[in-house]
């Protein structure tokens, strides 16, 4: 410790030693938070295929002397900056993400806006509540991205993973059917034991022949894809015309895959891709035109439960699901809580730094 000050000059994080090179724990400063921020000694932290992308990249687009990884996690706000958020989360236990590079969940301690923290429930242990943003939040844009869109369907890729099975039960919560494309017999048996109606192999045979059937069907007109392998240029020629393709992930690896113009002029197929950050900044712009800027207030319900736009005060919209718009009157907490246990996220196991693995 130093000064007054309840936290030491020091800590550990991880970085990345050099391009291609391994993940090592150094020791480094520990980050003073700004205005609008604060400094929360974490938890855990969860490793997300979105960090690997980001660790694989990093070298090309950081200086990997600060660099420290790792997108979301739980901890305890300890140090705040000036602002209204900063000094509400002060002292409680929290969800956060990370505002930049410099500064990631993968580390002793971490500093961030504000507005990329919620506070946890009591209920929600540290390992629920690390994995509260990233993957919740690109479920629920997806639904929100359907509805936009009038798709009375939707179909997911790889939709035996985490993400994929908080996209399931959101269906079903959401009246919308999914159509979950999996990899192998194992995944599709998993899901169906988890309640999955539709489940469709594409190592099966007869994969495209029921992909058109079903997705015919269920009129499912938008196609969520995070694998992104060859097999995608089938897929175009039986999905029902006028379908939409969102990518969002990279799972094959695949540097470049071939679409037949043929079949997207005839099939008037459209292509886009998703990134969670990307959208939060829309959220953020949105609400500011909703609430025409500025700190408001924020009002503080019960342990659990506060209301208000996060974002005008915090800067970042990614806990843009605050207010109660999407969990009715449950604590976010609560239903955070309960998205995460049905998603059978279990298995965890700790490793150094309170950093957990899905196994
Ligand atoms: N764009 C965004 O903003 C955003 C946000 C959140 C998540 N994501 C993406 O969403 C995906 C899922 O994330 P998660 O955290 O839910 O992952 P996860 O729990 O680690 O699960 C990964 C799943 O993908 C399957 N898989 C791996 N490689 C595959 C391949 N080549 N073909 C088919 N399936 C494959 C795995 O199957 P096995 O069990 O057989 O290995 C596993 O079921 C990732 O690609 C992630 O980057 C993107």
């Amino acid at each position: 410790m130093s000064g007054n000050k309840a936290y030491p000059e020091m800590m550990l994080a991880v970085f990345l030693e050099k391009a291609g090179g391994q993940l090592v724990v150094k020791e480094t400063k520990v980050p003073e938070p700004g205005p609008g921020e604060v400094l929360i000694k974490m938890s855990a932290a969860p490793v997300n295929p979105s960090d690997l992308a980001q660790i694989r990249n990093a070298p090309a687009v950081y200086d990997l002397d600060t660099f420290i990884p790792g997108l979301e996690g739980s901890g305890r706000v300890i140090a705040a900056g000036k602002g209204i958020l900063p000094r509400l989360w002060m002292g409680k236990r929290v969800a956060c993400s990370n505002e930049n590079h410099t500064s990631g969940t993968w580390a002793e301690y971490m500093v961030t806006k504000a507005g990329k923290c919620f506070p946890l429930g009591s209920k929600v242990s540290d390992e629920q509540g690390s994995m509260s943003l990233v993957n919740p939040l690109t479920a629920l844009a997806f639904f929100e991205i359907a509805k936009q869109n009038r798709h009375r369907a939707i179909i997911n890729n790889a939709a035996a993973s985490a993400l994929g099975r908080m996209i399931e039960l959101l269906g079903k919560k959401q009246g919308i059917p999914v159509i979950n494309l999996v990899r192998n017999q194992k995944q599709s048996e998993l899901l169906r034991q988890l309640g999955s109606r539709y489940v469709l192999d594409s190592s099966d045979p007869l994969f495209l022949n029921d992909l058109e059937t079903l997705s015919h069907e269920l009129k499912a007109t938008i196609l969520f894809d995070s694998v992104c392998s060859r097999q995608l240029e089938e897929m175009c020629d039986v999905l029902p015309s006028g379908s939409t393709i969102i990518i969002y992930g990279n799972l094959s690896g695949e540097e470049q895959i071939m679409l037949k113009p043929r079949t997207l002029i005839a099939n008037n197929i459209k292509i886009g891709g998703f990134y969670l950050g990307a959208r939060a900044r829309e959220w953020s712009l949105q609400e500011y035109d909703e609430y025409q800027g500025g700190e408001r207030a924020y009002e503080r319900r019960s342990e659990d439960q506060y209301t208000g736009p996060v974002s005008s005060a915090g800067g970042a919209g990614s806990c843009r699901y605050l207010p109660w718009k999407y969990v009715g009157r449950e604590s976010i907490a609560g239903h955070v809580e309960k998205v995460l246990r049905s998603c059978g996220l279990a298995g965890l196991r700790s490793c150094s730094l309170g950093l957990w693995v899905c196994t």
